[in-house]
């Protein structure tokens, strides 16, 4: 249900044919574990649904690289042949270094610097996507400096309340992402794009918020930027010809949850994309989309070490296990920030003890550091144990910090039985080489 090369069940988590004793004795823990081959294969399986519904009208599939890059993550996307969304200076670095090419780039960002702006104009990416007023000039700015014609895609806010925790919804009123529809700020911008020779429109995008599961939210927004695009053609008696649907597509967190396939969206994606053109008198535009959570999030899994573990009486009289971990809130902060729901098991023996009430917690000096909230595990739980929690790949290591001083984890990569660092474990020594001045 999370990565098909991966075993989860109470005694036997293997990746790739490899036990996690072993993974955990050559690589430490707390570590991210990724399936390689289940990284590909869902990147292309998103790639060749795009191609299978849109045909010659199929975009491009952009990674959303802020769920999770590393050099050997670009490396990977370039071989595939699918593009790479960025949104920071930082993320266009790592896809340069893993080779993508910048044609494939799409740069996001609702604050985007001026020497961002400056080198992705200057390396010639693909699409910028325009984000507010005073980037619009910035970004002609440096085209005309570097004596280009940068394409350029305006993020739309279509008011739709997407059906997710508030931090990852983006595409209602009240954000600080894009351009509303409503409001006329979008309508503003097109024109204000219009006059600056430097940028060619090419199309409209949004992005309508994460972890989505069913389509109806991706079709309302597909009618409504397809109106958009029929306003635009009437103005200026040209079609535009890209629209970019964004990403969101939910996984599986839990045991009874299931994945978003691309083949459980696309075909309604384009369907309702089809009517909309039929609506509007439109031709079909190229569909593009980017998804990021959904090619990477059930590709990996943590491997912790349990510490220690003691049982508290809690206010019902009943008692909760509290099973501290070696990680923590550092390297998921997604429990404590959206109250985000995981699995666990123990990982390197069964057991046959019955399940309690229990709580897997980090080692941070704080109450919220809690990567999972109530779960059922075996009573006889014990420090040393390995506990694995599946489906940390999306926006896991991406947005781990170094609260409490404490390193991050490595990302290990395993293919075909065998398994190699991609990204190695912060040291001590990484953390206090920031410390230039002494006193
Ligand atoms: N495109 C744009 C413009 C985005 O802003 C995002 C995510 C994506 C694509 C990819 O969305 P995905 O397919 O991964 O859902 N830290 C949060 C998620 C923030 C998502 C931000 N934007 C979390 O851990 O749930």
């Amino acid at each position: 249900m999370w990565s098909r090369n991966i075993t989860f069940s109470n005694g036997e988590v293997s990746l790739a044919g490899i036990p996690a004793t072993q993974l955990a004795k050559e690589f430490g823990t707390p570590t991210f574990f990724l399936d390689e081959d289940a990284f590909r294969s869902r990147a292309i399986s998103w790639r060749d649904g795009l191609v299978k519904e849109f045909g010659d009208k199929a975009g491009h599939v952009f990674y959303a690289s802020k769920a999770f890059t590393c050099t050997a993550v670009a490396h990977w996307i370039s071989e595939i042949g699918i593009g790479i969304d960025v949104s920071t200076g930082g993320e266009l670095a790592v896809a340069l270094a893993g080779g993508v090419d910048p044609s494939m780039i799409e740069v996001h960002g609702n604050n985007k610097s001026l020497s961002e702006i400056d080198r992705a104009v200057s390396i010639g990416v693909q699409t910028i996507v325009m984000d507010s007023l005073y980037e619009i000039d910035r970004v002609a700015e440096a085209a005309r400096k570097h004596g280009k014609r940068q394409q350029v895609l305006i993020r739309l806010t279509p008011g739709i309340e997407a059906h997710t925790h508030e931090s990852i919804s983006t595409a209602h009123e009240d954000v600080k992402f894009g351009f509303s529809i409503a409001s006329g700020a979008a309508w503003t911008a097109v024109e204000k794009i219009a006059q600056l020779p430097e940028l060619e429109l090419r199309g409209v995008h949004c992005h309508i918020g994460s972890q989505i599961f069913g389509t109806e939210a991706f079709e309302i927004a597909a009618d409504r930027l397809l109106e958009f695009m029929a306003r635009y053609r009437d103005a200026f008696g040209a079609e535009l010809p890209e629209l970019d649907l964004g990403g969101g597509y939910g996984i599986a967190y839990l045991e009874n949850e299931k994945t978003v396939e691309p083949s459980d969206v696309l075909p309604t994606i384009g369907k309702a994309v089809r009517a909309a053109c039929a609506k509007f008198s439109l031709s079909m535009p190229t569909v593009s989309i980017e998804p990021g959570r959904n090619i990477v999030g059930p590709t990996m899994f943590t491997l912790y070490e349990v510490g220690t573990v003691k049982d508290v009486v809690i206010e019902d009289g009943s008692i909760r296990k509290y099973i501290s971990v070696d990680g923590g809130m550092s390297d998921n902060a997604r429990t404590a920030l959206y109250d985000a729901e995981y699995f666990a098991c123990i990982a390197q023996r069964s057991s046959v003890s019955p399940s309690v009430k229990s709580r897997v917690v980090g080692k941070h000096c704080e109450t919220g550091d809690i990567i999972i909230r109530d779960i059922q595990l075996p009573s006889d739980v014990v420090p040393g144990d390995l506990i694995a929690t599946p489906a940390t790949g999306a926006y896991g290591r991406s947005m781990a910090s170094n609260y409490n001083h404490v390193p991050r984890p490595p990302v290990v990569a395993v293919i075909d039985g065998k398994a190699r660092v991609i990204v190695r474990r912060e040291t001590e020594a990484d953390l206090l080489a920031l410390d230039v001045a002494k006193m």
